[in-house]
């Protein structure tokens, strides 16, 4: 299959970017590299001895795409390109809706004038808000509490328009909760510029003495021991859900969580962190930070039932993962 992928040097881009070669896809790339470095496409090459066609163009330019469906006439598409960083939305809100919209409106007008129907959508487990009941399972109800979730949110609700209006489109949403490690090579991974907001790039730094302390935002969660639980899954088999997804039989409009279905507390990570690489990462409990949640995980049925997904790697693989790929930049 020829498959266009939006935001393909990006984080879990890549990563599926380098299963698709893998599997003889043939792939083309559209990256603006606004959060992604061009060093990202000879590292795919290295680890697949393959190549990926690129283009280094912004999405929200209408005749740029057009210019990449006219040429490369792909089959499918998976469109990961977005801005993602929670807090930066709630300061540059009209950036977020302006690059998170218009970005995949211009992707879905090209598909229809192609004829292209079959698209694969990264959306987010933010789009639950504070969930009522645990696992959360796909009809949960919505409801979001920034900026960025809302995009994720209104890009569903474009989604379920667009096939409402045309049941040809074959469309597939993936609600992710919360990816870390990297590939095994040591090559792909997360490395976010300046200081990171996630919990396992902070864990890092802080085991690697780059930041001298994790702040722990609270502790007084009900909770196994009181700090926020959340599903981490490894990248790579969040990557292999996305070519599960590809192949699904099923037609029509999909929503799949993706997640592990296991919760994990922030300290039951940091002890993990801590045995499996044995390094220590100093800690301080500060008070809650605004707008989290104290748990949240996933049901995983429906993606295991509908698309056979489950996750290959523990928690231990993803802590061994994460610190290897700082360890080799
Ligand atoms: P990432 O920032 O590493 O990758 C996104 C890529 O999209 C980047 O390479 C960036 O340069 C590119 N991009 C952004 N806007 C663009 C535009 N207008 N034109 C062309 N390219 C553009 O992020 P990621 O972690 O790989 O996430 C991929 C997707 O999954 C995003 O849509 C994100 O919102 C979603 N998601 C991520 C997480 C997470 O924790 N990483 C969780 C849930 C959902
Ligand atoms: N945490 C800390 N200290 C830190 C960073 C995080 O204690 O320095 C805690 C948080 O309070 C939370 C847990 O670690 O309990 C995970 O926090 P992350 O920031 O890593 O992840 P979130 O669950 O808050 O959010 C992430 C993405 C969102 C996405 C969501 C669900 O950032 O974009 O997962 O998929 F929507």
């Amino acid at each position: 299959m020829k498959v266009l992928v939006t935001g393909g040097l990006g984080y879990i881009g890549s990563h599926t970017v380098v299963e698709l070669l893998e599997n003889g896809d043939e792939v083309i790339i559209i990256d603006n590299l606004v959060n992604s470095k061009l060093e990202v496409l000879e590292k795919i090459k290295k680890i697949t001895g393959k190549n990926a066609t690129f283009y280094q163009y912004d999405l929200c330019d209408y005749s740029k795409v057009s210019e990449v469906f006219e040429k490369e006439r792909p089959d499918a598409v998976i469109h990961f390109a977005g801005l993602k960083a929670v807090g930066e939305s709630v300061s540059k809100p009209l950036t977020y809706y302006e690059n998170n919209l218009l970005s995949t409106i211009n992707l879905l007008k090209c598909m229809a004038k192609y004829n292209v129907k079959k698209i694969v959508f990264s959306s987010s487990a933010t789009v639950y808000g504070k969930p009522k009941t645990l696992p959360i399972r796909e009809d949960a109800s919505l409801h979001t509490t920034n900026p960025y979730g809302t995009t994720k949110l209104m890009i569903e609700n474009i989604l379920t328009d667009l096939y409402n209006s045309d049941s040809s489109f074959d469309i597939t949403i993936l609600r992710y909760f919360n990816p870390i490690g990297s590939h095994k090579s040591g090559l792909l991974g997360e490395n976010p510029n300046g200081i990171p907001n996630n919990l396992m790039p902070y864990v890092v730094r802080v085991a690697r003495g780059e930041l001298p302390v994790l702040n722990i935002f609270g502790d007084d969660y009900p909770t196994i021991d009181g700090t926020g639980v959340r599903d981490y899954i490894h990248v790579l088999d969040l990557a292999h859900g996305h070519i599960l997804a590809l192949n699904n039989k099923i037609h029509g409009l999909k929503i799949y969580n993706l997640g592990t279905g296991k919760g994990t507390s922030v300290l039951e990570l940091v002890k993990m962190f801590e045995k499996v690489n044995n390094v220590k990462v100093n800690y301080q409990i500060v008070k809650r930070r605004d707008g989290d949640i104290a748990e949240c995980y996933a049901s995983s049925d429906k993606a295991k039932n509908e698309l056979g997904f489950t996750c290959k790697y523990t928690l231990e693989d993803m802590c061994l993962d994460s610190y290897n790929y700082h360890d080799a930049n």
